[in-house]
């Protein structure tokens, strides 16, 4: 079912054929060099400087200086300006107004454009695919007359493109005639078919402008086709839970909304996590106090084992819209876990845990339950499981995300799990190996377990209250307090 969801959205994506088919303007391939139209003094695209009492915005025409006046431009201010992607509709999609009034609301002192080219945005993906081009160059046209007349700065300028729209802003940046750049381009989720491994010209990359950012949320593979592009196309590229795909987002949820918007659901539920990256974005303007943070990682398999939660030399940085505008060489790729809904903020922790291990050669149940006390909230019977499985003596270090803020962790409480189906192994381990001295039984000894919070970038170590017996037995809760704080032994 859910494969079969993939590929109708892919095939949506690729072949779509729209009802009325737009403009049946010839339009050339793919090219590397500006087209020129100078011609041209009227623009396809049409710009409207969004206001929260205009309901539709205020269309601002390119080259017709009292437009700007009219619509009330302020040169001074900083603009942001939205570019949306495909349209199979031909309609601007919800997510635009909701971007927009956040960006408004939260930055009161800014110019919001609402760049509608639903003109060449509304037709078989690889024609839009094609349109992204001449679209880029009339934003890059439209932001020099903004300079030429009212001496708009361009390094005021911030781009943020969704799917194709993200490209559109990358060649709108490479379009732009003279020296300098545009400020900043946010890609949201770019678009990955006809892009994916393309030349940065061919694409949004972060040449395109001062400073460039992605996040990347949909970039699940199916033929080898995804919906988002997959590789890194900006100074810092965030992928949210590995971009592959979205909590929430899961099929499951179709049925809810088919219940909820009735059978254009189905289109909900293939564009949720596609457009969670909008989401990601607008819950960064929202929620401004409570910084979502990306760390700097290989890939999510190495973050799920809490490896990269570092914070050192600009190796993470924060989601969305006040993300640290710092150069780095090339492309950065960061990684995070989200919650499902807004806010999506986690708090990670990773967790090591190092064992002594008296069974020699016996595989051991490797789940685990753990409590944890804050100096704010608690959180109870938290289900770990160690996937390499336990053997031998080694440390094992995992990510632990949590859905709340806790505030400062002071306490642990451990509890070995896997008495039902382990309970006759023990009771066979206790007859093949006799207890040892003093009478105790054979063990996993557990000492210490040490702590690094992503976030606050603390680290914490806790040692076992029972020094008595440092054994872990099944079922039985151990308890474990902080015994060393700012430890400088985790790495
Ligand atoms: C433009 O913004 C600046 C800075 O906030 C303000 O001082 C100025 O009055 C504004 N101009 C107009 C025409 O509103
Ligand atoms: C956690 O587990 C313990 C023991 O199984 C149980 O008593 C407690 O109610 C659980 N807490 C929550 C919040 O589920
Ligand atoms: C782990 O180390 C302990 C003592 O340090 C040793 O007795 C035990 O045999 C080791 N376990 C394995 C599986 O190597």
């Amino acid at each position: 079912m859910r494969s079969f969801l993939i590929f109708s959205l892919l095939f949506l994506f690729c072949l779509a054929v729209s009802p009325e088919t737009p403009k049946s303007r010839k339009k050339k391939g793919p090219q590397l060099l500006p087209i020129q139209r100078t011609s041209h003094s009227r623009s396809e695209t049409k710009f409207l400087l969004y206001s929260n009492t205009i309901e539709e915005g205020c269309l601002i025409e390119f080259n017709q200086f009292d437009t700007l006046e009219k619509c009330r431009f302020n040169a001074s201010l900083p603009l942001v300006m939205i570019v949306h992607g495909w349209s199979v509709d031909g309609r601007l999609e919800g997510w635009i107004w909701k971007l927009a009034e956040a960006l408004k609301s939260q930055l009161t002192q800014t110019n919001v454009i609402i760049t509608d080219w639903l003109a060449l945005a509304h037709a078989h993906y690889p024609i839009a695919v094609q349109n992204t081009r001449d679209v880029g160059q009339e934003i890059a046209r439209f932001l020099e007359w903004l300079e030429e007349s009212v001496q708009f700065s361009r390094g005021n300028a911030h781009l943020i493109g969704y799917s194709l729209g993200a490209h559109v802003s990358g060649f709108a940046g490479s379009y732009i005639r003279g020296a300098r750049k545009i400020g900043r381009i946010t890609g949201l989720d770019p678009a990955g078919p006809l892009f994916e491994g393309m030349s940065p010209t061919d694409r949004l990359s972060p040449d395109d402008a001062d400073f460039v950012d992605a996040i990347h949320t949909f970039t699940q593979q199916q033929m080898g086709l995804s919906v988002g592009i997959k590789q890194p196309v900006a100074h810092f590229d965030f992928y949210p839970n590995g971009g592959t795909f979205q909590p929430g987002c899961h099929i499951m949820h179709v049925y809810n909304h088919i219940v909820q918007y009735g059978i254009t659901g189905l289109a909900q539920t293939v564009k949720c996590a596609h457009e969670r990256s909008v989401h990601l974005f607008i819950d960064s303007l929202w929620h401004n106090n409570q910084h979502i943070k990306g760390y700097w990682c290989k890939d999510m398999q190495t973050f799920d084992k809490g490896r990269c939660l570092s914070c050192r030399a600009k190796r993470c940085n924060i989601l969305g819209y006040h993300i640290r505008k710092e150069r780095v060489p090339g492309s950065r790729r960061l990684f995070l876990k989200t919650r499902a809904q807004m806010p999506f903020k986690v708090h990670h922790y990773q967790f090591k845990f190092r064992f002594i291990n008296e069974f020699k050669e016996r595989q051991i149940d490797p789940t685990f339950t753990i409590s944890l006390t804050g100096s704010k909230d608690n959180v109870e019977n938290l289900s770990i499981t160690l996937v390499e499985g336990i053997t031998g003596n080694k440390t094992y270090t995992f990510l632990v995300p949590l859905e709340i803020d806790i505030g400062e962790l002071m306490m642990i409480k451990l509890k070995w799990e896997g008495i039902a189906i382990w309970e006759n192994i023990w009771n066979t381990v206790q007859t093949i190996i006799p207890w040892g001295k003093g009478d105790r039984r054979l063990g996993l000894i557990m000492e210490t377990i040490r702590v690094k919070a992503g976030e606050t970038q603390q680290k914490m170590t806790f040692c076992s209250q029972s020094l008595d017996d440092l054994h872990l037995y099944p079922g039985q809760e151990k308890m474990f307090v902080r015994c060393e704080v700012s430890s400088q032994r985790l790495r």
